[in-house]
């Protein structure tokens, strides 16, 4: 038996694999804001770079990755395949749980898998500064990781709950050379009208995505950059799938469910897109996303376009929303707190390829805890998420007597996030109860 599956620098993908390629169904196309007709390639030219452009709206299967990337992976990629042996104990199940460490990397997450491709296709084409946004701090790091790797300047928007609840990732940014501002902030247009209308916000993504647009679109020299949603992010993730594909291979394992957490849609995209082609090809797999209740896109939004940011600047997209001026609860899990989702992703939801699950913050908190205390692993409370609900289908499995193989995303390590584990043992989170939502504290075995 396996406790951990490891790839050499040579198993790391070739290739990113394009899901559009194989989707029996056809995508809405974004709208532009103004005139409510399909986007033209072109319209995107102000804020992202061509090559990014063209991986937007590619349909070719398999997209190569440029030597340069692969090299700036080999700092942490591949990651491990780890199976959750000690979790598995001690929910005495006859599941057997797997996750791919994305947390391994240098910023904690998995959102380098696409910053350091986005820093380098801008690089290629004359960018010298990258702006974007920032919820947990995880996006932001990777961007400034990245763009220190190419020589190039950042600038992060954090939204202020975040900035606030995690002082040192706004360090981690600075040491990484980039330049962080708490969002909304009175720099832009569309931060003061926030501000203007609650002085006291806690922020949300959809402002941050805002401001960063527009500082990108009036800086000739500057170009946006986005963590999630779009098609080309969610593409450049799916090395995470490519790789546990491999290594479950190793191991002769098959997953029967992939789960991931969901805040715009990429790290579940990253691990279940390669699978997601098998099952389309007749492979008999569940895959689950899973949100916060405090922000339940995907189980209670609607399936209709909206922007994407707060201001109604970017396309419309065709996606669940909650509506583009919903600000989320100020919950821990700042990556979680989106209106949106990625138009891939809600149309696999819509399509009854991709089922979601909205969990409450004490929940996952509590699953968190049991993971560190099982596996050593302290988890980003994002991760949590799947973690919680891998152990909800590990215990189905165990009530049912069956052997499934479950493999989630454990996106990214939560380092930063002790105020919010504080707050977790002290029984103070916000909405929070010590006791679990559904009465069942001690069903794990084991206190936590
Ligand atoms: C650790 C971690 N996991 C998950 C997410 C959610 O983003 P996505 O749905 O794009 O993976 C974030 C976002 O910041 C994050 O930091």
């Amino acid at each position: 038996m396996y406790k951990k599956i490891v790839l050499s620098d040579g198993d790391i993908p070739t290739h990113y694999y394009n899901l559009m390629a194989d989707l029996p169904f056809a995508l809405d196309p974004p709208l532009h804001p103004g005139t409510k007709q399909p986007i033209s390639p072109d319209d995107l030219a102000a804020i992202f770079p061509q090559a990014l452009i063209e991986q937007e709206v590619s349909a070719q299967r398999e997209i190569p990755i440029p030597e340069e990337v692969r090299e700036v992976y080999r700092i942490y990629r591949p990651t491990p395949l780890i199976r959750a042996t000690g979790l598995e104990m001690a929910l005495k199940t006859p599941a057997r749980i797997y996750f791919k460490h994305e947390g391994s990397s240098p910023v904690g997450s998995h959102k380098p898998n696409t910053a350091i491709a986005q820093a380098y296709y801008n690089k290629m084409e004359g960018t010298r500064r990258l702006v974007t946004e920032t919820g947990a701090g995880q996006w932001g790091s990777s961007l400034a990781f990245a763009c220190q790797k190419f020589d190039m300047e950042c600038k992060v928007y954090m939204v202020r709950i975040s900035f606030d609840q995690k002082p040192y990732r706004k360090v981690m940014m600075q040491l990484y050379g980039a330049e962080v501002l708490p969002s909304p902030s009175p720099a832009t247009n569309a931060g003061r009208e926030a501000l203007r209308k609650d002085p006291k916000t806690p922020g949300s993504l959809g402002i941050a995505i805002s401001e960063a647009i527009e500082e990108a679109a009036s800086n000739e020299h500057a170009k946006y950059s986005l963590g999630s949603v779009l098609n080309h992010v969610l593409l450049h993730q799916t090395i995470i799938g490519q790789e546990a594909k491999k290594q479950l291979g190793m191991i002769g394992e098959k997953p029967d469910i992939i789960i991931g957490c969901h805040g715009g849609g990429s790290n579940f995209a990253g691990l279940a897109f390669p699978f997601i082609r098998d099952k389309l090809h007749g492979s008999d797999i569940e895959f689950i996303a899973v949100e916060p209740e405090s922000c339940p896109t995907l189980t209670k939004g609607k399936f209709d376009y909206d922007f994407g940011d707060t201001s109604g600047t970017t396309p419309l997209m065709k996606m669940y929303t909650l509506g583009h001026d919903f600000i989320p609860p100020g919950i821990h899990a700042g990556g979680l707190r989106y209106h949106g989702a990625a138009p891939l992703i809600s149309a696999l939801v819509e399509h009854g390829i991709v089922r979601a699950e909205a969990l409450p913050q004490n929940d996952v908190f509590r699953a968190a805890a049991l993971f560190a205390r099982t596996e050593g692993i302290i988890p980003a409370p994002e991760s949590a998420h799947a973690i919680e609900m891998a152990i909800h289908e590990a215990i189905k499995a165990r009530d049912e007597g069956r052997q499934k193989v479950i493999v989630f995303n454990l996106s990214g390590h939560g380092h930063f996030d002790m105020s919010a584990y504080q707050a977790y043992l002290e029984g103070s989170l916000e909405n929070g109860r010590k006791e679990s939502s559904d009465g069942d504290k001690m069903s794990f075995g084991v206190a936590c």
